[in-house]
């Protein structure tokens, strides 16, 4: 017995000086395979009933005694491992901004307040939702039944099968519209929200790159017409652009989940041989949009009867290429410094109507 104590502190011992390494080198020696304790616990098969009820206890409590010791010395090894990292990792927030080592905000992400600032002026909340959907808020629900062709169309990323969630088929969304879903079924309406945000579809070349940026406009309210679709994508424009000159041709077109479908281009004019928004020396398509589908809305557990709204889809990428002029989408993200210097905006330059957006 005495032995068993006078083993006990020599180990407990041990563990409280040990490091990493040596502290491995005592488990196994005492609770490895062939360890002394291993040893001990291995007699008691040996040993009478009246023998083993006597030892029993003392050689357990010894094993549960270091394997205790072991495991705390190791999680305050750790602990003071992760300290010493932490404090090796520091940054210096009181740098100075205005140096070499300052960053840049990337367009994307300029657009996407400057998108903010504009709709949030117009009584727009913005609106988000996972990246990482089910088939039912991307599609079905969006009146884009299983059979449908659209679906075919948007080269979609799929999970597979065996990570389905309850039932429904997983995907990485390819547009922004689920978030109309998920905005029209979690709050009442009226519902006015801007939603931007990743998008994914398998497709590569110099203007479609597989992961890019949608933002979406969604209204809910009662008595909403085609007017007033025409007047706030208008407005929105104008704003985005910064020119009174901005000139809208909508033109009939198909979406499952809007009824009519309106497709809109906006003028252009060639100044000094470069293509500029404004006038309309020729048209460039800009966003797709309509009055929400009736089964969109009922499929949200709305009543079509009462409610009713118009929902618009851009391309962010595209909108930052034909305001600052970059030509290359894959560009934006190769993460090249020189690119992101060059087009990238200053931290402290936070878009503001009163400043010009943009400016
Ligand atoms: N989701 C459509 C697309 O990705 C755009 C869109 C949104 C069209 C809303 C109409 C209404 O092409």
């Amino acid at each position: 017995m005495n032995d068993l104590n006078t083993q006990k502190a020599e180990l407990l011992g041990a563990i409280a000086a040990a490091d990493a390494d040596a502290l491995e080198a005592i488990r196994v020696s005492a609770l490895g395979k062939s360890g002394t304790i291993t040893a001990l616990l291995k007699t008691l098969g040996g040993m009478s009933p009246d023998e083993r009820q006597e030892k029993a206890p003392a050689i357990q409590g010894l094993r549960s005694a270091v394997a205790d010791a072991i495991a705390e010395r190791k999680a305050a090894l750790e602990a003071a491992a992760l300290d010493v990292k932490l404090a090796s990792e520091t940054l210096d927030m009181t740098l100075p901004v205005g140096t070499s080592l300052q960053g840049s905000i990337h367009p994307v992400s300029q657009v996407m307040d400057e998108l903010a600032e504009i709709f949030a002026d117009l009584g727009f909340a913005v609106a988000t939702g996972p990246e990482i959907e089910d088939d039912w808020h991307n599609f079905t629900a969006l009146n884009i039944p299983e059979t449908h062709p659209a679906r075919a169309m948007h080269d979609t990323f799929y999970f597979p099968d065996q990570m389905a969630r309850d039932g429904k088929k997983m995907l990485l969304r390819t547009h922004t519209s689920p978030v109309q879903i998920r905005t029209m079924t979690s709050q009442e309406p009226p519902i006015r929200i801007i939603a931007p945000g990743r998008v994914y579809r398998s497709d590569s070349d110099a203007t479609h790159t597989p992961m890019f940026h949608q933002i979406e406009g969604l209204v809910i309210d009662r008595g909403i017409h085609l007017g007033h679709l025409r007047w706030t994508l208008e407005t929105f424009l104008k704003a985005f652009f910064e020119r009174d000159d901005i000139v809208l041709r909508l033109r009939p077109s198909y979406f499952p989940f809007t009824e009519p479908s309106v497709e809109v281009d906006v003028g252009y004019s060639i100044e000094k041989g470069r293509r500029v928004i404004g006038g309309s020396d020729g048209w460039m398509e800009v966003l797709g949009s309509g009055m929400v589908h009736p089964k969109v809305i009922a499929a949200c557990g709305l009543d079509p009867e009462v409610w009713q709204g118009f929902a618009f889809g851009t391309g962010v990428d595209r909108l930052a290429m034909l305001k600052y002029g970059m030509d290359d989408l894959r560009a934006f993200f190769d993460g090249d410094l020189r690119w992101l210097r060059h087009y990238g905006f200053r931290a402290l330059d936070v878009p503001t109507l009163s400043g010009g957006v943009g400016a």
